[in-house]
């Protein structure tokens, strides 16, 4: 039997892989007949236990256009959840009833917690304020078919970077591609966290500067990716209601922007990108939301190993290695999974120069006292 293969995070696939994959996606939008029934008989299941619409609806559509079927709930009051089960019973069930598995949940490592126990490949569609990697896969295949290339990019990342999950997804995966240098562009509020930032020093290649406004940055700009400020992740809403209208892209500033800058934008939009941007030629999120469905069917296909002819290669789960199970100590992110389910074990990273991670959620692991 195969070996299930999960993408928690942007950088369970190795870029050669997401190579393939963005390569398959652009076989797909040119000949989408030849895909209509690659998963045909297949099953997807859509555990969405947060608001969604464009994830949940390209996924659908993408299992729709293979040919497969799909079932799963986008409330949660409407499940089992609503009885008080835990991730690990409902993976475990669904296992039995579907071929694949996307989960979107409130709580950071939430997915992760899931392909613990899971007998298919799990996606995650979001995890709380953490990562976001199929959103990022949409983002390194619109970069790459408008900038030809995924290297050598100013990227000016802009807005809710404390909890904008598919900001913290879009720096890590670009981290990889040598020479990206990032304008963080937000708040000193709502600034990338440390772990983000970590990752980027560990990264070698990438390097990056924290700015307060658009202006700042944005005549030097290859890619503009444009954010919301995150309502639903403020625990003050007077905190909100202070920083919501801090960064906001008008067609006046885009003025200031080179001719072949692109912005982007996970969407929804609230009000950080003017309406009248949406005319100018260089506002590409729309193109950038239906590419997500063509990347899903191409994940979707890739993860069920029914990829037809085409995709001679084989993901490999790439999880960060020296897993280590320790049971004396507990993640210190109040938000973490592990604070919510209490069958889940702890268990941590421990990258090369000794920093331990939580492999739920990516917190660093505070040294106990006494510890070097
Ligand atoms: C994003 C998300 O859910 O994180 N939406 C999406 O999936 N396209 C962005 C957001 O909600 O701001």
């Amino acid at each position: 039997m195969l070996e299930v293969r999960h993408l928690i995070e942007p950088t369970d696939f190795s870029t050669q892989e997401l190579d393939d994959l963005f390569s398959l996606a652009d076989h797909v939008i040119q000949d989408p007949k030849r895909y209509g029934s690659q998963c045909k008989g297949k099953i997807l299941v859509t555990l969405f236990y947060e608001p969604s619409t464009r994830t949940r609806f390209s996924f659908e559509a993408a299992m729709m256009r293979l040919g497969g079927n799909i079932l799963g709930f986008s409330d949660p009051d409407s499940s089992s959840v609503a009885k008080g089960e835990s991730i690990p019973d409902t993976i475990r069930i669904v296992s039995g009833y579907a071929d694949i598995a996307v989960m979107r949940h409130p709580i950071e490592g939430g997915p992760k917690a899931a392909s613990l126990y899971s007998r298919i490949p799990v996606i995650n569609a979001g995890d709380g304020g953490h990562q976001h990697p199929t959103q990022t896969l949409t983002d390194l295949y619109t970069i790459r078919a408008k900038k030809g290339r995924l290297d050598h990019l100013t990227i000016g990342i802009c807005g809710d970077l404390k909890h904008g999950r598919t900001t913290h997804s879009l720096a890590m995966a670009m981290s990889r591609y040598p020479g990206n240098r990032y304008v963080l562009i937000s708040p000193e509020e709502l600034r990338m966290p440390s772990y983000i930032l970590g990752e980027l020093d560990r990264s070698g290649s990438a390097t990056y500067r924290q700015v307060k406004t658009i202006e700042e940055a944005i005549g030097q700009l290859d890619i503009l990716y444009m954010t919301r400020v995150q309502r639903e992740r403020f625990s003050d809403p007077k905190e909100y209601e202070r920083v919501k209208d801090a960064c906001i892209l008008t067609v006046e500033k885009m003025k200031a922007a080179p001719s072949d800058m692109i912005v982007l934008h996970p969407l929804p939009r609230v009000n950080e990108i003017e309406p009248e941007v949406d005319q100018d030629p260089r506002a590409c999120y729309f193109q950038q939301a239906e590419n997500g469905m063509y990347v899903r069917m191409a994940l979707l296909m890739t993860l069920l190993d029914e990829t037809g002819d085409f995709y001679k290669g084989k993901i490999v789960h790439v999880n960060r290695p020296m897993i280590s199970v320790v049971e004396t100590e507990i993640c210190q992110n109040p938000k973490c999974i592990t604070h919510y389910e209490a069958a889940l074990r702890q268990r941590f990273v421990t990258l090369s120069n000794g920093t331990r991670l939580c492999d739920y959620c990516g917190a660093v692991l505070e040294k106990s006292k006494g510890e070097k």
